[in-house]
Protein backbone atom coordinates (compact mmCIF):
# COMPACT_ATOMS: atom_id res chain seq x y z
CA UNK A 1 0.00 0.00 0.00
CA UNK A 2 1.23 3.48 -0.39
CA UNK A 3 -0.10 6.91 1.46
CA UNK A 4 0.72 10.21 0.45
CA UNK A 5 0.54 12.79 3.14
CA UNK A 6 0.85 16.57 1.86
CA UNK A 7 1.97 19.28 4.67
CA UNK A 8 3.61 22.33 5.56
CA UNK A 9 5.67 20.32 7.83
CA UNK A 10 7.05 17.58 6.44
CA UNK A 11 9.98 17.73 8.34
CA UNK A 12 8.04 16.94 11.36
CA UNK A 13 5.82 14.46 10.07
CA UNK A 14 8.35 12.90 8.72
CA UNK A 15 10.83 12.26 11.65
CA UNK A 16 7.30 10.56 13.45
CA UNK A 17 7.07 8.37 10.78
CA UNK A 18 10.32 6.56 11.67
CA UNK A 19 9.82 4.69 14.62
CA UNK A 20 8.03 1.80 16.62
CA UNK A 21 5.93 -0.25 14.13
CA UNK A 22 5.43 2.49 10.85
CA UNK A 23 9.22 3.11 11.04
CA UNK A 24 9.36 -1.13 10.93
CA UNK A 25 6.67 -1.17 8.53
CA UNK A 26 8.25 1.00 5.98
CA UNK A 27 11.84 -0.23 6.26
CA UNK A 28 10.32 -3.82 5.38
CA UNK A 29 8.39 -2.13 2.24
CA UNK A 30 4.94 -3.50 4.10
CA UNK A 31 3.93 0.58 3.23
CA UNK A 32 5.41 3.38 1.02
CA UNK A 33 4.60 6.25 2.91
CA UNK A 34 5.91 9.54 0.95
CA UNK A 35 5.70 12.97 2.46
CA UNK A 36 4.98 16.04 0.26
CA UNK A 37 6.05 19.53 1.23
CA UNK A 38 3.10 21.72 -0.06
CA UNK A 39 5.44 25.18 -0.87
CA UNK A 40 7.21 22.84 -3.56
CA UNK A 41 3.63 23.69 -5.38
CA UNK A 42 3.75 27.32 -4.61
CA UNK A 43 4.92 29.65 -7.35
CA UNK A 44 6.05 32.97 -5.78
CA UNK A 45 9.83 34.16 -4.37
CA UNK A 46 8.58 33.77 -0.87
CA UNK A 47 6.98 30.47 -1.05
CA UNK A 48 3.47 31.48 0.15
CA UNK A 49 0.84 28.91 0.76
CA UNK A 50 -1.64 30.91 2.83
CA UNK A 51 -3.48 33.99 2.61
CA UNK A 52 -5.91 36.37 4.42
CA UNK A 53 -9.72 35.00 4.64
CA UNK A 54 -12.37 36.96 2.15
CA UNK A 55 -14.63 38.55 4.36
CA UNK A 56 -11.85 39.43 7.36
CA UNK A 57 -11.33 37.44 10.61
CA UNK A 58 -8.82 35.88 12.46
CA UNK A 59 -6.12 33.57 10.98
CA UNK A 60 -4.65 32.57 7.79
CA UNK A 61 -5.88 30.00 5.19
CA UNK A 62 -4.14 27.88 2.50
CA UNK A 63 -4.38 29.25 -0.77
CA UNK A 64 -6.27 27.03 -3.19
CA UNK A 65 -3.85 27.02 -6.17
CA UNK A 66 -0.58 24.99 -4.27
CA UNK A 67 -3.33 22.70 -3.04
CA UNK A 68 -5.18 21.76 -6.15
CA UNK A 69 -2.05 21.38 -8.40
CA UNK A 70 -0.28 19.18 -5.81
CA UNK A 71 -3.55 17.03 -5.02
CA UNK A 72 -3.53 16.77 -8.97
CA UNK A 73 0.00 15.74 -9.44
CA UNK A 74 0.34 13.27 -6.51
CA UNK A 75 -2.29 11.40 -7.58
CA UNK A 76 -2.84 12.06 -11.43
CA UNK A 77 0.21 9.91 -12.39
CA UNK A 78 -1.07 6.95 -11.90
CA UNK A 79 -4.13 5.65 -14.55
CA UNK A 80 -4.58 2.32 -13.48
CA UNK A 81 -5.02 3.14 -9.41
CA UNK A 82 -7.76 4.59 -7.57
CA UNK A 83 -6.45 7.40 -4.62
CA UNK A 84 -8.83 8.11 -2.02
CA UNK A 85 -7.90 11.63 -0.98
CA UNK A 86 -8.69 12.06 2.05
CA UNK A 87 -8.70 15.38 4.39
CA UNK A 88 -7.92 15.76 8.15
CA UNK A 89 -10.44 18.17 9.44
CA UNK A 90 -12.39 18.43 12.62
CA UNK A 91 -15.94 19.08 10.60
CA UNK A 92 -15.28 15.20 9.23
CA UNK A 93 -17.09 11.83 9.91
CA UNK A 94 -15.12 11.25 13.30
CA UNK A 95 -12.53 8.19 12.84
CA UNK A 96 -13.79 4.33 13.67
CA UNK A 97 -11.92 1.22 13.38
CA UNK A 98 -14.45 0.09 10.71
CA UNK A 99 -12.89 3.16 8.58
CA UNK A 100 -9.47 2.19 8.89
CA UNK A 101 -9.94 -1.24 8.17
CA UNK A 102 -12.05 0.30 4.84
CA UNK A 103 -8.93 2.17 4.21
CA UNK A 104 -6.35 0.11 5.01
CA UNK A 105 -7.55 -2.12 1.85
CA UNK A 106 -7.12 0.59 -0.38
CA UNK A 107 -3.69 0.28 -2.64
CA UNK A 108 -3.53 4.06 -2.49
CA UNK A 109 -4.57 6.97 -0.21
CA UNK A 110 -3.65 10.83 0.27
CA UNK A 111 -3.91 12.54 3.33
CA UNK A 112 -4.40 16.33 3.33
CA UNK A 113 -3.11 17.78 6.09
CA UNK A 114 -4.95 21.95 6.40
CA UNK A 115 -3.05 24.56 9.16
CA UNK A 116 -3.95 27.80 10.54
CA UNK A 117 -7.83 28.28 10.02
CA UNK A 118 -7.79 25.33 7.25
CA UNK A 119 -8.43 25.22 3.27
CA UNK A 120 -9.49 27.45 0.86
CA UNK A 121 -13.39 25.68 0.66
CA UNK A 122 -12.73 25.29 -3.15
CA UNK A 123 -10.23 22.61 -2.60
CA UNK A 124 -12.77 20.74 -0.31
CA UNK A 125 -15.29 20.83 -2.92
CA UNK A 126 -13.09 20.20 -6.23
CA UNK A 127 -10.70 17.74 -5.10
CA UNK A 128 -11.70 15.74 -1.45
CA UNK A 129 -13.02 12.15 -1.78
CA UNK A 130 -13.55 12.02 2.33
CA UNK A 131 -13.08 14.06 5.73
CA UNK A 132 -12.04 12.30 8.59
CA UNK A 133 -11.92 14.04 12.27
CA UNK A 134 -9.98 12.34 15.02
CA UNK A 135 -12.85 13.38 17.65
CA UNK A 136 -14.65 16.58 18.84
CA UNK A 137 -11.95 19.23 19.54
CA UNK A 138 -9.38 21.17 17.02
CA UNK A 139 -5.88 20.53 17.23
CA UNK A 140 -3.51 23.24 15.39
CA UNK A 141 -3.11 20.99 12.12
CA UNK A 142 -3.79 18.19 9.98
CA UNK A 143 -0.39 16.65 10.48
CA UNK A 144 -0.95 14.97 14.02
CA UNK A 145 -4.48 13.68 12.75
CA UNK A 146 -2.54 12.20 9.82
CA UNK A 147 0.14 10.35 11.63
CA UNK A 148 -2.76 9.11 13.99
CA UNK A 149 -4.61 7.51 11.16
CA UNK A 150 -1.49 6.48 9.10
CA UNK A 151 -0.26 4.19 11.97
CA UNK A 152 -3.69 3.14 12.68
CA UNK A 153 -3.80 1.77 8.76
CA UNK A 154 -0.53 0.31 8.54
CA UNK A 155 -1.21 -1.65 11.86
CA UNK A 156 -3.73 -3.50 10.07
CA UNK A 157 -1.41 -4.17 6.97
CA UNK A 158 -0.12 -7.51 6.51
CA UNK A 159 3.50 -8.21 7.34
CA UNK A 160 3.21 -4.53 9.56
CA UNK A 161 2.88 -6.11 13.46
CA UNK A 162 5.24 -9.07 14.68
CA UNK A 163 1.91 -11.33 15.23
CA UNK A 164 -1.35 -10.70 12.73
CA UNK A 165 -3.37 -12.13 16.08
CA UNK A 166 -2.45 -8.64 18.12
CA UNK A 167 -5.44 -6.65 15.70
CA UNK A 168 -7.67 -10.08 16.36
CA UNK A 169 -9.32 -9.13 19.96
CA UNK A 170 -7.94 -5.19 20.26
CA UNK A 171 -10.24 -2.94 21.17
CA UNK A 172 -12.85 -1.76 18.61
CA UNK A 173 -12.14 -4.82 16.15
CA UNK A 174 -15.22 -6.37 16.77
CA UNK A 175 -16.81 -3.45 18.36
CA UNK A 176 -15.87 -4.07 22.01
CA UNK A 177 -12.98 -3.37 24.13
CA UNK A 178 -9.98 -5.51 25.01
CA UNK A 179 -9.71 -7.60 28.11
CA UNK A 180 -6.89 -6.33 30.82
CA UNK A 181 -3.60 -7.46 30.48
CA UNK A 182 -1.08 -8.40 33.23
CA UNK A 183 2.73 -9.25 32.84
CA UNK A 184 5.23 -10.54 35.76
CA UNK A 185 5.54 -10.05 38.71
CA UNK A 186 2.46 -12.15 39.59
CA UNK A 187 1.93 -9.46 42.58
CA UNK A 188 2.07 -5.54 42.17
CA UNK A 189 2.31 -4.25 45.75
CA UNK A 190 0.23 -6.56 47.09
CA UNK A 191 -2.13 -6.86 43.91
CA UNK A 192 -1.84 -10.27 42.04
CA UNK A 193 -2.54 -11.32 38.98
CA UNK A 194 -6.31 -13.40 38.36
CA UNK A 195 -5.39 -16.87 39.08
CA UNK A 196 -7.31 -18.00 36.01
CA UNK A 197 -4.24 -16.37 33.74
CA UNK A 198 -1.86 -18.74 35.22
CA UNK A 199 -3.45 -21.54 35.32
CA UNK A 200 -2.24 -22.79 32.07
CA UNK A 201 -5.91 -23.56 30.80
CA UNK A 202 -6.63 -21.74 27.99
CA UNK A 203 -10.10 -22.67 27.33
CA UNK A 204 -10.66 -20.77 30.95
CA UNK A 205 -8.66 -17.54 29.83
CA UNK A 206 -10.18 -17.55 26.91
CA UNK A 207 -13.58 -17.49 28.48
CA UNK A 208 -12.12 -15.37 31.34
CA UNK A 209 -10.80 -12.17 28.57
CA UNK A 210 -14.05 -12.47 26.62
CA UNK A 211 -16.15 -12.08 30.00
CA UNK A 212 -13.89 -9.42 30.83
CA UNK A 213 -13.94 -7.71 27.56
CA UNK A 214 -17.73 -7.36 27.34
CA UNK A 215 -18.20 -6.11 30.90
CA UNK A 216 -15.47 -3.39 30.51
CA UNK A 217 -17.41 -2.37 27.39
CA UNK A 218 -20.54 -2.27 29.00
CA UNK A 219 -18.83 -0.60 32.04
CA UNK A 220 -16.91 2.26 29.90
CA UNK A 221 -18.59 2.44 26.57
CA UNK A 222 -22.29 1.56 27.07
CA UNK A 223 -22.88 3.32 23.60
CA UNK A 224 -20.81 0.58 22.29
CA UNK A 225 -22.30 -2.08 24.44
CA UNK A 226 -25.87 -1.25 23.00
CA UNK A 227 -24.67 -1.81 19.77
CA UNK A 228 -22.70 -4.65 20.05
CA UNK A 229 -25.48 -6.08 22.03
CA UNK A 230 -27.68 -5.84 19.11
CA UNK A 231 -26.11 -7.00 16.39
CA UNK A 232 -25.35 -10.21 18.65
CA UNK A 233 -28.97 -10.78 18.53
CA UNK A 234 -29.27 -10.70 14.99
CA UNK A 235 -26.02 -12.45 14.71
CA UNK A 236 -27.70 -15.18 16.89
CA UNK A 237 -31.31 -15.21 15.43
CA UNK A 238 -29.81 -15.34 11.95
CA UNK A 239 -28.30 -18.79 13.21
CA UNK A 240 -31.40 -19.68 14.15
CA UNK A 241 -34.19 -19.01 11.93
CA UNK A 242 -34.76 -17.19 8.31
CA UNK A 243 -34.24 -13.20 8.29
CA UNK A 244 -37.20 -11.52 8.54
CA UNK A 245 -37.45 -7.36 8.92
CA UNK A 246 -38.26 -7.82 12.82
CA UNK A 247 -35.29 -9.61 13.48
CA UNK A 248 -33.10 -7.55 11.12
CA UNK A 249 -33.76 -4.88 13.54
CA UNK A 250 -32.43 -7.06 16.60
CA UNK A 251 -34.83 -8.89 19.02
CA UNK A 252 -36.54 -6.06 21.10
CA UNK A 253 -34.74 -7.12 24.38
CA UNK A 254 -33.02 -4.65 26.29
CA UNK A 255 -29.31 -5.69 27.04
CA UNK A 256 -28.77 -7.69 29.86
CA UNK A 257 -27.00 -7.14 33.24
CA UNK A 258 -23.50 -8.51 33.40
CA UNK A 259 -23.68 -8.08 37.11
CA UNK A 260 -22.73 -12.02 37.62
CA UNK A 261 -23.50 -15.31 35.51
CA UNK A 262 -22.52 -16.25 32.32
CA UNK A 263 -23.34 -14.06 29.19
CA UNK A 264 -24.17 -16.53 25.33
CA UNK A 265 -23.74 -14.68 22.03
C1 LIG B 1 -7.00 24.93 13.73
S1 LIG B 1 -7.63 23.72 12.65
C2 LIG B 1 -8.89 24.60 11.76
C3 LIG B 1 -10.22 24.49 12.41
C4 LIG B 1 -11.30 25.18 11.60
N1 LIG B 1 -11.11 26.61 11.63
C5 LIG B 1 -12.66 24.84 12.18
O1 LIG B 1 -13.11 25.53 13.10
O2 LIG B 1 -13.30 23.86 11.72
C6 LIG B 1 -6.36 23.55 11.45
C7 LIG B 1 -6.26 22.18 10.79
O3 LIG B 1 -6.00 21.20 11.78
C8 LIG B 1 -6.56 19.97 11.37
N2 LIG B 1 -7.44 19.50 12.46
C9 LIG B 1 -7.77 20.18 13.58
N3 LIG B 1 -8.56 19.45 14.37
C10 LIG B 1 -8.75 18.27 13.75
C11 LIG B 1 -9.50 17.10 14.06
N4 LIG B 1 -10.22 16.98 15.16
N5 LIG B 1 -9.45 16.07 13.19
C12 LIG B 1 -8.74 16.15 12.05
N6 LIG B 1 -8.03 17.26 11.69
C13 LIG B 1 -8.03 18.30 12.53
C14 LIG B 1 -7.29 20.21 10.07
O4 LIG B 1 -6.45 19.79 9.00
C15 LIG B 1 -7.48 21.72 10.08
O5 LIG B 1 -7.56 22.25 8.77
Amino acid sequence: MRIDILTLFPETVSRALSHSIVGRAIRASVVDIRVHDLRQWTTDRHRTADDVPFGGGAGMVLKAEPLIQAISDICGGSATEQVERILLCPQGDVLTQATVAHLSAHSRVLLVCGHYEGIDERVRALMIDRQVSIGDFVVSGGELPALILADAIVRLLPGALGSPESTVDESHTEGLLEYPHFTRPAIVNGHAVPPVLRSGDHKAVDEWRRMQSISRTRERRPDLYARWWVAAQVRRSMRTRPMTKRNKRGSGRTPPDLSGGKIVV
